[in-house]
């Protein structure tokens, strides 16, 4: 547990004293005992997170009983087929078809005249846990607790965390300091601060984190080697304490890098023997050991194209290696030609992953599942959903989104990323008939697949507030929540973690939700317009620099010229892209008139004097959002500093400080892009303000 001279790092574990009244009264003496019915790791972290709780919010200790209360009050902690007979009764018809970490929350009724006690029971002790933290953010968040009676359930199997952190402490796309779990080639010593993070991820839902960037450098390919066992299975231990399951990224060419053997060939038997071999292993120190996550054939990554095999030849071997011992490989989709000539208009990055991957469906093991980006080029301010999750259909699937903000303001801007991928969520793919969305695919709801879930790249590093930005921290926050219920309101994700972050205090409430919930909008005004992306400087990716990847061999163009912008992808005259959705995206993406504005560059190349639905022209639309996103993003701070006095003086600074600095750069964007178009097109400004 963090001080509070550490600005941000409670997070939205933070547990302020409540104000005296009822409702502390009340919270007090429904939680003066705590009872866990069994021992096992989980059930205890679930006991001890609880009491930390009540005793910070309450000022009230509560008492760890090993009985339940004779008179029938206080919390009983417990898993289903292991209660104390009077409560498992009570319960009983809640627990009929309740999963494994679904959880039961429940206020029974107490005798004459007396409280009941409050139950928390869970299919296993993982569900147990979850509905402890569910049970302390009702307290946070001031939520009555005396007639509870819900049943939860995670609506993905599978709700991962992905680090891109390299064992040198950096971390790929990182913008929140180094790696809290490496320093100088090897781990951390302590593990104290990665016991902090599995409390906080696993308080919104997440039961699975890969901690190695899918970059697998020459260090890291060591990970699977018995090296690092004994370090691998503390860490394990830490995770596994909170319900998470550890995975390792692995490098395809290991058997070659760490094995000795001369290929790393699929199907070559002593490459299967030596994975065969390596989990094992793995699983012989980590029990609980979850999987592998693999990104091959990308960038410049090894895989299984290198011995003319395709990437079912891959992910099999390795699915066959970790059966036996029911882990997964988790297979990323992210698969390009990094290598392509800007002059070749043929080619299209955006229809890679579908081109790629489609052939395969129904070749995969059951224990593979494909990793897919929200979108079908890389995280970018807005493009399409990849039309991969309306295509697989025999395949199990897994989202991937990216919370770290690479291409939306790298924690230095403001950028909630909640609604953003609501719409990833309830894209309506019509794959099935109305209703296909992705969500129902990514779980594996629609085709009724054996594993899906969602993974997401993570925004944390050793700063005080884990994330940078202390408002990024919302979209840690709002990922676990979604992964946990897709269909949750981004207004209900916002409410609570302003809530158990920052307090009750509704003028804090209502600033902050404005805060975030504009902020999407506003990043994508003074940045990319319409759908195009990559306005960025290369490499480090911050910054506007229309031309940066113009002439690169990255595949992302926009095509600006002096009539007009955009990538035609459609069917007739374009790349064809279009034609990888089913209707009535095809159709729509397809036409002109019917493309939605904010994706219209995405899908047409079009003059600059174009009418959008909006009534505007194509250029004015981009000067009219590069000013008005520039002011907006001014607002953002001043209503920010309505909160000074109410929001604790650190993190009060350091928002401010993040929000002069968007301010700023914003305009800069502003600037950068209204020039270039302004001089590649001519045209000026209807409302001649000022250009350079
Ligand atoms: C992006 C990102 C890389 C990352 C890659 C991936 O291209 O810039 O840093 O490695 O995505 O997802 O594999």
């Amino acid at each position: 547990m963090g001080t509070n001279a550490r600005v941000g790092y409670e997070a939205w574990l933070r547990y302020e004293a409540m104000e005296e009244g009822d409702l502390r009264e009340a919270y007090g003496q429904r939680c003066s005992s705590i009872m866990a019915s069994g021992s096992s790791k989980v059930l205890s972290t679930a006991a001890r997170e609880l009491a930390i709780a009540v005793r910070s919010l309450t000022g009230r200790t509560p008492v760890i009983a090993s009985a339940p209360d004779q008179r029938g009050a206080g919390i009983v902690i417990g898993v289903r087929g292991k209660l104390d007979p009077e409560t498992e009764r009570a319960v009983a018809s809640d627990l009929d078809g309740l999963g494994d970490e679904g959880y039961v929350l429940r206020t029974l009724p107490g005798g004459a005249g007396e409280t009941g006690r409050i139950a928390i029971v869970g299919g296993t002790e993982a569900g147990a846990l979850y509905g402890v933290f569910h049970f302390i953010r009702l307290m946070q968040t001031r939520e009555p607790i005396d007639n509870l009676h819900l049943v939860e359930q995670p609506a993905n199997g599978l709700r991962m965390i992905n680090q891109w952190d390299n064992m040198d402490g950096s971390i790929e796309r990182g913008y929140a300091g180094k790696s809290i779990f490496y320093r100088n080639d090897g781990f951390v010593e302590d593990f104290a601060r990665i016991r902090d993070y599995a409390r906080l991820l696993a308080s919104t839902g997440i039961n699975a984190i890969s901690i190695n960037n899918v970059n697998v450098h020459r260090e890291e390919t060591k990970l699977i080697t018995p090296e690092y066992q004994q370090t691998l299975s503390e860490a394990a231990e830490v995770f596994g304490a909170y319900g998470i399951k550890l995975y390792l990224s692995i490098n395809f060419a290991s058997p070659i890098a760490v094995g000795g053997l001369a290929t790393a060939d699929p199907l070559e038997p002593s490459v299967r023997e030596w994975w065969a071999e390596r989990a094992a292993d793995l699983y012989r120190s980590i029990p609980d050991f979850g999987g592998f996550l693999v990104k091959a054939d990308s960038e410049f990554r090894p895989g299984p194209f290198t011995y003319g095999r395709d990437h079912a030849d891959g992910a099999n071997m390795l699915a066959e290696a970790l059966e036996p011992h029911g882990g997964v490989v988790i297979w990323r989709c992210f698969v390009y030609n990094c290598l392509q000539d800007w002059r070749d208009r043929s080619t299209d990055r955006a229809k890679a992953a579908y081109d790629h991957f489609m052939p395969l469906d129904g070749r995969f093991a059951d224990n593979v599942i494909l990793q897919i980006k929200n979108g079908p080029m890389d995280f970018q301010v807005r493009e399409p959903v990849s039309p991969l999750f309306g295509g697989l259909s025999k395949t199990n699937q897994m989202l991937e989104l990216q919370i770290t903000q690479e291409y939306t303001g790298q924690q230095k801007h403001v950028c909630y990323l909640v609604p953003l991928w609501k719409e990833v969520l309830d894209f309506d793919t019509h794959a099935a008939g109305k209703g296909s969305t992705v969500a129902k695919i990514a779980s594996g709801a629609l085709h009724n697949r054996p594993f899906g879930g969602i993974a997401a790249v993570s925004n944390i590093g050793d700063d005080d507030c884990w994330t940078g930005h202390p408002l990024a921290q919302a979209n840690l926050y709002g990922y676990g929540r979604l992964t946990w219920n897709p269909s949750l309101p981004v207004d209900r994700i916002t409410r609570d973690w302003i809530r158990q972050s920052l307090g009750c205090d509704p003028q804090v409430e209502q600033a902050v939700t404005d805060i975030l919930h504009r902020s999407w909008g506003i990043y994508e005004s003074y940045t990319s317009p319409l759908g195009v992306g990559w306005m960025v400087n290369p490499n480090h990716h911050y910054g506007p620099n229309v031309d940066g990847y113009e002439y690169s061999k990255w595949g992302t163009y926009h095509f600006a010229d002096r009539s007009g912008i955009g990538v035609d992808r459609t069917i007739g005259t374009g790349t064809g892209y279009a034609g990888q959705y089913h209707q009535p995206w095809r159709e729509t993406y397809n036409s002109e008139e019917l493309c939605p504005d904010e994706l219209l560059l995405f899908f047409h190349h079009v003059p600059y004097t174009h009418i959008l639905k909006s009534g505007k022209t194509v250029i004015q639309h981009i000067y009219d959002t590069h000013f008005e996103g520039a002011e907006e993003a001014a607002e953002l701070l001043g209503a920010w500093r309505t909160l000074e006095g109410k929001v604790e003086e650190g993190y009060f600074a350091l928002v401010s400080s993040r929000l002069a600095e968007q301010r700023e750069h914003a305009k800069e964007w502003r600037d950068v892009i209204n020039t270039y178009f302004y001089r590649k097109s001519g045209i000026a400004d209807r409302q001649g303000r000022l250009i350079y």
